[in-house]
């Protein structure tokens, strides 16, 4: 796997009150390893690591990958 699938960045603003940011693990076994809830205006930067592989967006916000930026409406 290239390495850079593990140090990408992204970036979520939150739109709403009570966006949350779920964190899924790397690997066989697909499951939530962590929530995040962001309150309207606040900004998470972070990263694709060894232990997390995906990540799920609930809420209005506006997210930043190396993909490009979208909005969840
Ligand atoms: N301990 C987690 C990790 O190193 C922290 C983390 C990194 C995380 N990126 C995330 C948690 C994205 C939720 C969403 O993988």
């Amino acid at each position: 796997m290239d390495n850079s699938s593990k140090t990408d960045f992204f970036v979520i603003k939150a739109l709403e009150d009570g966006v949350n940011v779920i964190g899924l693990t790397r690997g066989t076994d697909t499951r939530f390893h962590h929530s995040e809830k962001l309150d309207k205006d606040e900004v998470m930067i972070a990263q694709f690591t060894e232990h997390t592989s995906a990540v799920k967006v609930r809420g209005k916000a506006i997210i930043q990958t190396s993909h490009g930026q979208m909005e969840n409406n």
